[in-house]
């Protein structure tokens, strides 16, 4: 009853959408999603019980990035790795596309997003391919925000994919330049899009897991320990804010 009058808890001063958006915007943020595992584990919940949260999470950051003009939002849905986990979670982690689009596509088509796919879509069962192409299909001609799935990617394949249609297209006659890095980056699943401004990546690892590894490569790294399903817009907001103190100099001084 006397909440209101209490002093407000100790922290960082909360950062506001209009303070962020007087600074530069990131024009591609890339997301590992990290913890929903232990999300669940601390709530005595099945892991599943974290990436359905974790769902829900992508769906705020989108519409928060969307409104302050963030071009390409990337996030790592499922990696090449992942298919060590039970089969259950794997089957689980599958699925959540389709009720992620099922329930999210009305949305992200009045926000005028539109969703891209980087990964292995073969090895994905049918019932997910067909709510990505449909997700893909009906925002096609939509010009805000990308939102860019990474479902079954890894940064190696990906590399090594490329690799291997340069040698086609060059025994078969159709490549005649030297490979420099923006033909190479055309061949890449992420092509046409910018590299990364902006990596996040929660629950406090510190590593890349195979993420985007040719993209990053002058990437500013956030790293922080709230686990994927606490992730918050004030989160968000405070990742950009951070990214807007740093000094990119590329090499340069
Ligand atoms: C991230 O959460 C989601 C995916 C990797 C698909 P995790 O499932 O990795 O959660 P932790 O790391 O076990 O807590
Ligand atoms: C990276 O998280 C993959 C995704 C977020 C989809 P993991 O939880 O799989 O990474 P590791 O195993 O901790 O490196
Ligand atoms: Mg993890």
């Amino acid at each position: 009853m006397f909440e209101k009058f209490r002093k407000p808890k100790k922290g960082p001063v909360a950062i506001s959408e209009e303070e962020i958006v007087k600074g530069p915007i990131p024009n591609h943020i890339a997301i590992i999603m990290d913890g929903n595992g232990r999300w669940a584990k601390k709530r005595s919940l099945p892991r599943t019980a974290g990436h359905h949260e974790g769902m829900k999470v992508v769906k705020k950051v989108t519409k928060l990035a969307s409104r302050l003009g963030v071009k390409t939002l990337t996030v790592y849905a499922f990696s090449t790795e992942n298919w060590k986990r039970p089969e259950d979670e794997v089957n689980y982690l599958l699925k959540l596309p389709q009720e992620f689009m099922g329930t999210f596509l009305p949305e992200l088509i009045e926000e005028n997003v539109r969703v891209r796919i980087m990964g292995d879509k073969d090895a994905i069962p049918a019932h997910t391919q067909k709510a990505v192409d449909k997700a893909v299909n009906d925002t096609k001609n939509n010009t805000g925000l990308v939102l860019n799935f990474a479902l079954n990617y890894g940064g190696r394949a990906e590399i090594l994919d490329a690799v291997n249609h340069i040698v086609t297209d060059f025994r078969e006659g159709n490549l005649q330049k030297k490979v420099d890095e923006d033909l190479f980056s055309g061949y890449l699943m992420s092509a046409g899009l910018q590299d990364p401004d902006l990596l996040i990546r929660t629950s406090g690892e510190i590593r890349l897991s195979n993420f985007m590894l040719w993209q990053l490569a002058y990437t500013e790294f956030w790293f922080t320990d709230v686990l994927w399903p606490d992730f918050k817009e004030q989160h968000l907001l405070e990742a950009i804010y951070g990214f807007q103190k740093r000094g990119r100099r590329f090499g340069g001084i």
